[in-house]
């Protein structure tokens, strides 16, 4: 039985620029780690940008889901790798709005505008300056950004479980080619 494609291209485009971009970002930050201090300036400058832009494409992307029809989980699909699929979903969807609303307050109380590639600037949140707190929701946001890294690790090995093992769908269905749905 061959199954309708599910995820429209919009979603595709939106699904796979946000993961570029994500993976791009940890990537980033991490090699600030070990970067001098100049450096770590202007990758952290690039960081801040790429994180706004993931979170207004995310924005964008939670707004085409609500207006527009989504394909469910195959219903082959075991209940729990239904629960396990939604609630890694559902946790992305958090940490893609919630780490860079967090980059972005942090930033603002150290007193910080975002420039955006040199393009334009976005201000400050109008939260005033408290750096004690920048600091902790930066260990948040950073906890937060492993944490997303892990998540995708899963998904994963999920689309890996069910492209080669089940041979029920995986990647494909975030593809525009490749079989999708069981095959008989
Ligand atoms: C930062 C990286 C990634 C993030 C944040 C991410 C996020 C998501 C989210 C939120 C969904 C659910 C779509 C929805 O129903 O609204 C999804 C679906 C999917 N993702 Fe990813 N993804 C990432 C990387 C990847 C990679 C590397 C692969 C391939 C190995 C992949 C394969 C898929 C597939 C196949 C689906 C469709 C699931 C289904 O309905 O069967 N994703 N992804
Ligand atoms: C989805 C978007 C984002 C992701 C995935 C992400 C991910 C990360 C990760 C993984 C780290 C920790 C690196 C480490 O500890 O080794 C980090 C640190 C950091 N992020 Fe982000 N980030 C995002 C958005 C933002 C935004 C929008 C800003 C600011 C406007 C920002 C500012 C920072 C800063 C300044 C640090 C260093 C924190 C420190 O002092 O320890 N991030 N980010």
């Amino acid at each position: 039985m061959s199954q309708a494609r599910g995820y429209s291209a919009v979603a595709m485009i939106f699904h796979w620029t946000i993961a570029v971009l994500v993976i791009l970002n940890w990537r980033l930050a991490e090699n600030a780690e070990h970067a001098s201090r100049e450096q770590a300036m202007a990758i952290f400058a690039d960081h801040k940008a790429i994180g706004i832009t993931i979170l207004v494409l995310t924005l964008g992307r939670l707004a085409w889901r609500l207006t527009h029809k989504w394909p469910p989980l195959p219903s082959n699909y075991a209940g729990w790798e239904k629960m396990l699929a939604r609630t890694t979903h559902v946790i992305f969807y958090i940490l893609l709005v919630g780490l860079p609303l967090g980059g972005w307050l942090a930033n603002s109380f150290n007193g910080r505008e975002v420039e955006y590639f040199g393009l334009f600037t976005i201000p400050a949140l109008p939260v005033g300056e408290n750096e004690g707190l920048a600091d902790s929701i930066y260990d948040v946001h950073s906890l937060g950004g492993q944490i997303i890294i892990y998540l995708v690790a899963l998904h994963i090995l999920g689309a890996l479980k069910h492209t080669f093992i089940d041979k029920d769908g995986g990647i494909a269905r975030m593809l525009p080619f490749g079989r999708v749905g069981k095959a008989q």
